[in-house]
């Protein structure tokens, strides 16, 4: 059965009961970094999804230990390992959603943006062969600084000729999934009904979740909605504290990343009304890349969405958040032109 969603809603095809492939087309996911602590359970939770026909997993190396133990689940997609840069062509190859969770995590005391020295230069050379290997494919980038690291490619695919908006995600689906959490637990409401896009980008606070629009509706006072604006915000921060220096949210990033690359698929597979919040090129405001809701189609993005009607301080956090998002996607783009 396919679940059609309206909205952020996120949830779960994890859930949905009977894995079988029935009609769905042929496709292949390729997970750049599936040996890390994101991209084994992404991995895992990849291989349960039944729209996946071919599932590439590739890492500078260990992918195929991930490949061989995530091969024997009894599941649709054909799982194959790749190691070392001379096999990445071939996990690239005719893929048509790329995951990238590739790059070092932050410790604590870090800013995202004190890993852009290291993933930036990852993020430049996985783009690159993306762009030799597979440029039509969707491209679902969870490397951090999201904010620099979607600016990077898209420049990175600009220069080798395959840049199409339409194709290239800032995965910001986790933000969504705090959000739905945390009002959830406030508004107390059923969690598997709560909606809330969250808008701008994806470091503290150019993440902006838009309260205001939570559904189920729920009487919550300023000072509770700005409290989970605030843990919403940090949320990242929350993880990478009590992982005590082990490295940030891996097991809900791979929850995320799963859903994102679900709807990519729905979306190409011509699943009406598939609607996800996605860091993309964007008019939505004055900055060239932004994150709000984002209509998935067979070509990629079909409709970035406005951003509604927003509360006094809804609209004071946008214009706070532009000036760090703006410097953010300044520096991708200059590093990305510069190297
Ligand atoms: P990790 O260190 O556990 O895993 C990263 C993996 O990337 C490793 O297996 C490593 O070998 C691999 N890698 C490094 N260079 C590579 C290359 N050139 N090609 C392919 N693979 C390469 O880290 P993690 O916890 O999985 O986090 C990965 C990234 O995801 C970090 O940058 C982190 O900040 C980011 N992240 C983003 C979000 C989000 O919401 N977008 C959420 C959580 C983490
Ligand atoms: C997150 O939001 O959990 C990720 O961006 C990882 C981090 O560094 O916080």
């Amino acid at each position: 059965s396919i679940v059609r969603r309206t909205s952020t809603s996120g949830a779960s095809y994890v859930s949905r009961r009977g894995l079988s492939s029935g009609s769905a087309p042929e496709r292949k996911v390729a997970v750049l970094g599936a040996a890390g602590g994101i991209g084994q359970p992404l991995s895992l939770l990849m291989k349960l999804n039944p729209l996946v026909s071919r599932l590439a997993l590739y890492d500078i190396a260990g992918t195929p230990g991930v490949a061989a133990d995530v091969s024997h689940i009894n599941t649709r997609s054909e799982v194959a390992g790749f190691a070392g840069e001379e096999q990445l062509g071939q996990a690239l190859e005719g893929a048509d959603v790329v995951i990238i969770p590739a790059g070092v995590p932050r410790k604590p005391g870090m800013t995202r943006d004190d890993l852009f020295n290291i993933n930036a230069g990852i993020v430049k050379s996985l783009c690159t062969a993306i762009a030799k290997y597979c440029p039509n494919a969707l491209v679902n980038m969870i490397s951090n600084p999201v904010n620099s690291t979607v600016p990077i490619a898209a420049e990175v695919f600009k220069k080798a000729g395959t840049y199409d908006e339409k194709r290239l995600f800032g995965v910001t689906t986790l933000d969504v999934v705090r959000a739905k959490t945390f009002y959830a637990g406030k508004a107390k409401v059923n969690v598997a009904e709560v909606n809330v896009p969250v808008v701008g980008g994806h470091a503290g606070i150019t993440i902006l979740p838009l309260f205001s629009q939570a559904t189920p509706k729920a009487n919550l006072s300023d000072e509770q909605i700005e409290a989970l604006t605030k843990r919403t915000q940090d949320g990242g921060t929350e993880v990478v504290e009590a992982k005590a220096g082990k490295g940030s949210a891996t097991l809900s990033m791979a929850y995320a990343g799963a859903i994102f690359a679900d709807a990519c698929l729905k979306g190409l597979n011509g699943v009406p009304d598939v609607v996800e919040c996605s860091f993309v090129q964007s008019n939505v405001t004055e900055l060239p890349f932004f994150a709000s809701k984002v209509r998935l189609g067979k070509t990629g993005v079909e409709e970035v969405l406005g951003l509604g009607p927003l509360t006094d301080y809804e609209k004071k956090g946008l214009e706070a958040l532009k000036p760090e998002l703006l410097s953010s996607i300044e520096k991708g783009i200059k590093f990305a032109n510069a190297s």
